[in-house]
C-alpha cells in the first residue's frame, strides 16, 4: 500500500522557488495556491499532497506530523520552539539576510558606544535577544508581526531586526542596515517519526531535492 506523503509549504516566494525542487522529485501540483483558495493541493502523484499554511506555521505542522515534510526559512526555524524536526538540507532558496536597521539620521554606532538602552522592534525576538546579548547590549525588545519598517519612523523603536533581500523596503522607508546578524535561506524539514515510518517514500524525495538544490 502506498503511504501518503504530506508536504507543508507557504505561498509566495518559498512556494515558487520550491516548484523546481518538487519537479525534480517528479511532483507537480494540480492547482496554483495563488489562484485557488484550496488549502490542500493534490499533485500528479496520488501518494503526495501539499498543504498550504502560513510560513511561521510550517514547523508546527511538521513537528506534529500533520506534514511529513516542509520547507521553512531559517528565520522561522530559529523562532520555533518545538522539537521533533530533522533538517537534512539547506535548499539554498529564499536567500536573504537578517539585519539590524535604523533611521538614516540615527547614529547607531554612537548609541552602542555610549551603552544606550535601545528599543528594538522585531518579529524575530529569539534571534534579536541572542544577537544583542552576544554583543553585551541591553535592549528592550518590542514584538511586532509585520511592517517592522514603520517602527523607527513612528518613534516606536530606535532599531528593527528584519529580513533584507533587495534592500528596497529599507530604502523606501528612509532606513539603513547597520549590522548583519546572519544569512538566511530555506531548509527542508522532516518529521522524525515519519522519516522512520515512511522512509521508503521520503528518502528518495530528500535525495531528489538535494540533487536539485546542488547539495552533495
Ligand atoms: C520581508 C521583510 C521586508 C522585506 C525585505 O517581508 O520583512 O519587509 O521582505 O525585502 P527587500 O529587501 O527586498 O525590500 P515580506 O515581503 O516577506 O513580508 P512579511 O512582512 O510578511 O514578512
Amino acid at each position: 500500500m502506498n503511504q501518503v506523503i504530506t508536504i507543508a509549504l507557504s505561498k509566495g516566494r518559498i512556494f515558487d522557488e520550491t516548484m523546481p525542487l518538487l519537479a525534480a522529485a517528479g511532483i507537480s501540483p494540480q492547482d496554483d495556491p495563488e489562484k485557488s483558495r484550496k488549502l490542500i493541493i493534490t499533485t500528479n502523484r496520488p501518494d503526495v499532497r501539499l498543504v498550504i499554511v502560513r510560513a511561521s506555521d510550517v514547523p508546527t505542522y511538521v513537528q506534529y506530523g500533520a506534514g511529513d515534510l516542509g520547507v521553512a526559512g531559517k528565520d522561522v526555524l530559529l523562532e520555533h520552539a518545538g522539537g521533533g524536526l530533522y533538517q537534512p538540507l539547506d535548499l539554498a532558496i529564499g536567500k536573504c539576510r537578517m539585519m539590524v536597521a535604523v533611521r538614516k539620521d540615527f547614529d547607531y554606532a554612537a548609541a552602542v558606544q555610549r551603552g544606550a538602552r535601545l528599543n528594538v522592534a522585531t518579529k524575530y525576538v529569539q534571534v534579536a535577544r541572542e544577537h544583542f546579548a552576544a554583543k553585551g547590549m541591553h535592549v528592550n525588545l518590542i514584538k511586532l508581526y509585520g511592517s517592522m519598517e514603520l517602527a523607527p519612523m513612528t518613534g516606536l523603536a530606535d532599531a528593527i531586526v528584519d529580513l533584507v533581500s533587495t534592500g528596497n523596503t529599507l530604502k523606501a522607508n528612509q532606513l539603513v542596515a547597520v549590522e548583519e546578524i546572519m544569512p538566511i535561506s530555506s531548509r527542508l524539514i522532516v518529521n522524525r517519526a515519519a522519516l522512520k515510518l515512511k522512509r521508503e517514500s521520503i528518502q528518495p524525495m530528500i535525495e531528489a531535492f538535494a540533487r536539485a538544490a546542488g547539495q552533495p
